[in-house]
C-alpha cells in the first residue's frame, strides 16, 4: 500500500463539510455544553477517525492577537481562502496608526461636507471593544481627529450595546469611561461631543441576511429621526431598562434616545455626516443599504436627510456596499470555489438564514455572489425569528432534509452546510438550552453520516470557532468559574479561544486516511486544500498545506 496526498478525481463521492458553528473543544468541566450534551456521533466519529484540533483564533485567523477570539467572518474567510489574511480588526488598526484613515479621500469628504454644510458628525456602532464587528479604540481616535485636527464642532455617537463578543452585562463598563472621555474631549477642544441614541445590537440596527429588517426599521426611528423614550443620559437609561427588566442583558436592552429640555440631542439632518464604524459586514449591509439606496423599500424612512455616508469598510465586494468607506477590506481571492468551479465541480451551499451569508459571502471572501450559476447552489432555510434559546434545535432537522436527499442524489461533488446551533444559542448565555443546540446537532449528524455511508462519500467535520463549550465566566487569575452573589455562575455569551475538530470520516472501505503529522500547528486555512486533496485537484502551492494522507 502507497501513501498518497491526493485521491484520485473519481474518488468517493460526495464529499460533505459539517461546520458546526460555535462548537469548540475544550477539557473545562463546568459550563461546558459540548462536553455535557448527549452526543452519541460525535463521540462515534472522535472514537473512530482520524481527527485534530485546530486553531480558530487569533493570528492563526488574521485577528491582531491571539488574545482575540475566533468568530465566524474570520473563520469561514479562513476555511474559504485556504490561507491567512489579515482581517479587518488588524487592517483598520494599521490604517489608524500610520494615519493613512484620515488622509484617504472618504474621511476628508466627510469632514468638508461637515464643516460646509454646518453639519453633524455621526458614529453609529458596536460599542465594545469585542474587535469581532468593532473596536472602540477606533471610534475615540477618529473622535480625537475631528475635534482636534478637524474641527469639527458637533459630533454625536449612536451606540449598540454589546453583551454578545463581551461581557453580557457590561456595557457600563464601556459607557461610563466613555462619557468621561468625551467630557474631556469637549472640555479640552471646546467642542460638542455627546451620546445621542442606543440600543441592544440585537434589538435595532445590526440585523444579518435580512433576518428582520424590523430590527434596521427600528434603529433608523432611533438614531436617524430621534424618535422613542427619551433619558437623559445613557447610564440613565441602561439603569432604568435593568430596573425595569430583570435579567435583560445587553445585546437585548430596548432602544433609548438622549434628549434634554429642547428634545434629542443628536438626530441625524440634512447636511450630516455619518460614518458605521463597524469593520465587519454582515450586520452592517441592511443599515448601510438604508443609508445609501436611494430606492429603498424595505421600509418607510421617515426622515431621509441628505447626509454624507460612510461605512469603515467595504462591506459587500461585489455589490459595492456601501459606495463610501474608509479603509480597504483584506482582498481575499482564489478561494476553493473558485478552483473548484474551475474544475467543474458541482458544489452545494446550505444553511439558516443566520448562518447564510457565512457559507456563501464569508466562504468567498466577504463577496455574495457565485463564481458560476450552473455549478453552485445556495440554499437558505428560513430561520425562526424567535430568542434562540427558546429554539434551541433552530433549522437544523430542515438543513438535514435537504442534506440528506441532496447526498443520496448524487447530484453534488462537494456539499458544505452550517448548523447555526451552538453558536447562537451559546450567544444566549442560557446552559440548559445550549446543551439542547448541541444534541440538536449531534441528532442531524447522525442523519448525515447515515447518509454518506449509504453512497460511501466522505464526511468532514469542523467548526468555525468556539462558544458553546464556555458557556460561564471564567476569572483568569483563579481560573475558577464567576458567580453571581446567590451562587448562581456568571452566563458567558462570547465566543472563546478554543481550537476547533476537524474530523475526516471515510465511509468507503476502499479509501484509509489519517492526518499527515508533518502539518504542524494546523488551523481553519488548512481545510481548503485538504478539500482539494479529498476531490483529487492539486491545491495551489500559496495554500495552507492539507491535513491528510491516503492509502488506497
Ligand atoms: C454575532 O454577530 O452574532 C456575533 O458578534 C459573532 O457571532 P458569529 O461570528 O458567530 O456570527
Ligand atoms: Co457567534
Amino acid at each position: 500500500m502507497k501513501v498518497k496526498r491526493l485521491l484520485p478525481r473519481n474518488g468517493p463521492r460526495p464529499l460533505v463539510l459539517v461546520i458546526m458553528d460555535g462548537i469548540g473543544c475544550a477539557s473545562n468541566t463546568e459550563g461546558n455544553a459540548v462536553s455535557h450534551a448527549y452526543t452519541p456521533h460525535l463521540d462515534w466519529l472522535l472514537a473512530h477517525c482520524p481527527f485534530t484540533l485546530l486553531k480558530a483564533h487569533g493570528t492563526a485567523v488574521g485577528l491582531p492577537s491571539d488574545g482575540d477570539m475566533g468568530n465566524s467572518e474570520v473563520g469561514h474567510n479562513a476555511i474559504g481562502a485556504g490561507r491567512v489574511y489579515a482581517q479587518g480588526a488588524r487592517l483598520v488598526n494599521e490604517a489608524l496608526a500610520t494615519g493613512r484613515l484620515f488622509e484617504g479621500k472618504t474621511w476628508q469628504r466627510l469632514m468638508n461636507y461637515c464643516r460646509q454644510n454646518q453639519g453633524t458628525l455621526h458614529f453609529i456602532g458596536l460599542f465594545s471593544d469585542g474587535n469581532v464587528h468593532s473596536h472602540l479604540d477606533h471610534v475615540k481616535k477618529m473622535l480625537e481627529q475631528a475635534a482636534f485636527v478637524e474641527k469639527i464642532e458637533r459630533c454625536r455617537v449612536h451606540i449598540l450595546l454589546d453583551g454578545r463578543d463581551v461581557g453580557e452585562t457590561s456595557a457600563l463598563e464601556y459607557v461610563v469611561p466613555f462619557e468621561a472621555f468625551l467630557a474631556s474631549l469637549n472640555q479640552q477642544a471646546g467642542v460638542d461631543y455627546r451620546i445621542a441614541s442606543g440600543g441592544g445590537r440585537m434589538v435595532i440596527t445590526m440585523d444579518r441576511y435580512e433576518a428582520n429588517w424590523d430590527m434596521v426599521a427600528r434603529g433608523w426611528k432611533t438614531h436617524v429621526a430621534g424618535e422613542g423614550r427619551f433619558f437623559a443620559s445613557a447610564v440613565e437609561a441602561i439603569e432604568t431598562y435593568r430596573k425595569e427588566i430583570p435579567g435583560v442583558i445587553d445585546q437585548d436592552i430596548p432602544p433609548f434616545v438622549i434628549a434634554d429640555a429642547h428634545g434629542p440631542v443628536g438626530p441625524i439632518r440634512d447636511g450630516d455626516a455619518v460614518i458605521f464604524f463597524n469593520f465587519r459586514g454582515d450586520r452592517a449591509i441592511e443599515i448601510s443599504r438604508a443609508f445609501e439606496e436611494e430606492d429603498f423599500d424595505k421600509f418607510p424612512r421617515e426622515p431621509y436627510p441628505k447626509v454624507a455616508y460612510a461605512g469603515m469598510m467595504e462591506y459587500d465586494g461585489d455589490l459595492h456596499i456601501p459606495k463610501s468607506y474608509l479603509v480597504e477590506p483584506p482582498h481575499i481571492e482564489n478561494t476553493v470555489s473558485a478552483f473548484l468551479c474551475a474544475e467543474e465541480y458541482k458544489q452545494l451551499a446550505i444553511s439558516e438564514t443566520q448562518k447564510f451569508g457565512h457559507v456563501t459571502y464569508f466562504w468567498n471572501g466577504n463577496r455574495s455572489g457565485k463564481f458560476d450559476e450552473s455549478l453552485e447552489t445556495y440554499v437558505e432555510i428560513p430561520s425562526d425569528r424567535v430568542p434562540f434559546e427558546q429554539r434551541p434545535w433552530m433549522k437544523a432537522a430542515e438543513i438535514t432534509d435537504r442534506v440528506v436527499n441532496e447526498i443520496a442524489s448524487r447530484n453534488y461533488d462537494f456539499i458544505r452546510l452550517n448548523f447555526a446551533n451552538g453558536d447562537m444559542v451559546g450567544h444566549s448565555g442560557v446552559y440548559q438550552a445550549a446543551i439542547v443546540a448541541v444534541e440538536a446537532v449531534d441528532l442531524c449528524l447522525g442523519r448525515i453520516i447515515k447518509a454518506v455511508q449509504d453512497t460511501q462519500g466522505v464526511l468532514l467535520v469542523t467548526a468555525d470557532h468556539g462558544n458553546a463549550e464556555e458557556m460561564y465566566e471564567v476569572d483568569k487569575k483563579t481560573g475558577r468559574v464567576k458567580r453571581h452573589p446567590n451562587g448562581e455562575p456568571k452566563a458567558k455569551t462570547a465566543h472563546t479561544l478554543n481550537p476547533v475538530w476537524f474530523i475526516a470520516y471515510s465511509a468507503s472501505q476502499v479509501v484509509k486516511m489519517r492526518i499527515d503529522p508533518s502539518v504542524k500547528d494546523p488551523g481553519l486555512t488548512n481545510i481548503a486544500a485538504t478539500l482539494m486533496q479529498l476531490l483529487g485537484v492539486e491545491p495551489p502551492t500559496f495554500y495552507d498545506p492539507p491535513l491528510l494522507l491516503f492509502e488506497f
